[in-house]
């Protein structure tokens, strides 16, 4: 590979992370079932974003409540080195799209939260994103969950390759350390 080639590559990479278009258009996994999605997942892999900054040792753990909604708990050892946690809770807007869900964590704090692939009891690959408003610019959110601390490496690849067809590059996550 030549440097020049090289170089483009890397242009591209960085215009695809920092100044991406709009946001891709997103299909979740038909027919989830978010009674198997729920227990306990956790965060192998994340595209890092200002809320979870440092953040290691993550983990969620999902819950049918029985008015249909679902209870969100949010497990992490900050940067700080402090546990931390946040509830809230989620829910399906369109029972047509079971698998694109809602999260509110209070007044003014939602989220998407797209079930992309999961096979409920080994893997979950998890993305949002948002447009904002009359600019070129996204803000995307992207995780890697394992119902145990760790995933096999061709499960990662898997997952990967999901995520790379929505545009982001496994070169832009980072491993959460689960050794807490
Ligand atoms: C979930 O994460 C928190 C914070 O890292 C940790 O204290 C807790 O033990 C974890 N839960 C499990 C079941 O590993």
């Amino acid at each position: 590979m030549s440097l020049t080639t090289i170089a483009i590559l890397l242009s591209l990479y960085f215009v695809g992370t920092s100044f991406a278009a709009k946001c891709p258009t997103i299909v979740t996994q038909a027919n989830v079932d978010v009674e198997q999605y729920t227990g306990l997942w956790y965060e192998i892999f994340r595209k890092d974003n200002q809320f979870q900054s440092g953040g290691k040792c993550t983990n969620a753990t999902y819950t049918l409540k029985p008015d249909g909604t679902v209870g969100v708990l949010n497990q992490a050892i900050n940067s700080m080195g402090v546990y931390e946690k946040i509830e809230g809770y989620a829910v399906v807007k369109d029972p047509a799209v079971p698998g694109a869900l809602e999260v509110n964590f209070g007044p003014n704090q939602k989220g998407s939260y797209n079930i992309m692939s999961t096979d409920y009891k080994e893997y979950s690959v998890v993305y949002s994103c948002i447009d904002i408003p009359n600019t070129n610019i996204n803000i995307e959110f992207a995780w890697i969950l394992s119902r145990r601390k760790t995933l096999p490496l061709a499960t990662i690849n898997k997952c990967n390759e999901i995520l790379a067809r929505l545009g982001v590059s496994s070169l832009g996550l980072s491993a959460t350390p689960q050794n807490c």
